[in-house]
């Protein structure tokens, strides 16, 4: 069989020496491109057999002709969610596949790291001490023991972030569509109704995916429900968040913190450097002035680990697709996106 080739759109070094380190065992030809796939760089993706796309890549309706056209039969996700793809659209012409865990503990740890942070300040006490200023006024915190948390999505990453909170010692309320009540006994946490988790929590923490139910889950309207002065953490994707919203009732005080890894238009900023640049995007830019904001640029996944596990389950997906013919981590719209209820997707194919 002639070696597979495969292009990467949105390539970044830790990305190169990561796939390349991990191709040792898998010989196919790669292909790092540092555009991300768009209709205009989708020529690049001509002659290879897969492309491997991340979170901000892409492929819409008008673009699956164009990647048929090039060749491609599989793409490949080096991530977790999948709303940037078209599924209907792509459905019945080209697999999707994802990693659908790689590191669930990077991602709730960073989300802990972000109230942390937030509630005490220590970015900020970092640059104060650099500057041999001593002073701690403006740096006054809350104990997060005894507070109450709200998970919302307790999948892989939700689950471990009630277990980190109830580490904390708060009293830890979770709402998913589908509860998992062992987990619930084991780790600790309760279920709620979502007015609940607004009406009764101090943080907020967001762990659930962007679907067309979650899109704004967050917006004037749930804030309105929340405690005055709620932290809102957000690590799963930007769009559950009404940011518009969010600012208005960040300057109201309605909302007291905000921590946030993902924006909804983070495609255009997040994994760039504009440090040399004008913003021109108001919203984000109005967002960047608020001290009780933090903003990290979608590195919640980023670990030494969560790389490592990406890199092999991305080969991995390849490999079985074109020798073995099977898709273990397919996601499709017949199937109900992404969920593994799908008895094709056990057994192999789903089109
Ligand atoms: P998962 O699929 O294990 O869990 C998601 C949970 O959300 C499920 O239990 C599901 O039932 C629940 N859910 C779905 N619709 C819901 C709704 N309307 N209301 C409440 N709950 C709902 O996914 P996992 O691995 O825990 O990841 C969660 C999200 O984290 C991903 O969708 C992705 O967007 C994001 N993520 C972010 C990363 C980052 O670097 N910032 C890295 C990896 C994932």
């Amino acid at each position: 069989m002639d070696k597979m080739k495969i292009a990467f759109f949105d390539s970044r070094k830790y990305d190169i020496e990561s796939f390349e380190n991990m191709n040792k065992e898998y010989g196919f030809t790669l292909k790092f491109f540092e555009d991300h796939l768009s209709a205009d760089t989708l020529p690049l993706a001509k002659g290879y057999d897969a492309v491997c796309l991340f979170v901000n890549d892409p492929v819409r309706k008008d673009m699956v002709d164009g990647l048929l056209d090039a060749g491609v039969k599989l793409i490949a996700l080096r991530c977790a969610g999948y709303n940037n793809i078209d599924l209907q659209a792509v459905y019945g012409k080209i697999h999707v596949v994802r990693v659908p865990a790689y590191s669930p503990y990077a991602v709730a740890e960073h989300a802990a790291a972000l109230i942390l942070t937030l509630n005490r300040k220590t970015h900020k006490s970092y640059i104060r001490t650099k500057d041999n200023n001593f002073t701690i006024g403006g740096f006054k915190g809350f104990d997060l023991y005894g507070k109450t948390a709200g998970v919302i999505g307790t999948g892989k990453i939700g689950r471990i972030m009630c277990g980190i909170l109830k580490g904390f010692g708060m009293r830890v309320l979770a709402f998913d569509s589908y509860k998992d009540e062992k987990a619930a006994a084991e780790i600790g946490f309760e279920y709620a109704d979502i007015d609940t988790i607004y009406r009764e929590s101090d943080i907020i923490t967001l762990h659930c995916p962007l679907t067309p139910e979650t899109e704004y889950l967050i917006n004037a309207d749930s804030i309105s429900k929340m405690k005055p002065e709620v932290m809102l953490i957000n690590t799963s994707r930007g769009k559950l968040i009404n940011t518009k919203d969010l600012i208005e009732a960040l300057k109201q005080k309605r909302v007291g913190y905000a921590g946030l890894d993902v924006y909804e238009e983070e495609s255009d900023y997040f994994f760039e450097d504009y440090s040399d640049s004008v913003i021109d995007d108001d919203i984000l830019a109005r967002l960047l002035t608020f001290p009780n904001v933090l903003i990290t640029a979608h590195q919640a996944f980023f670990t030494k680990e969560a790389l490592e596990n990406i890199a092999r389950t991305t080969m991995d997906n390849i490999k079985k697709y074109f020798e073995e013919g099977v898709l273990p981590n397919e996601i499709c719209y017949r199937c109900g996106q992404g969920t593994s209820s799908c008895s094709k997707i056990k057994t192999g194919r789903c089109f």
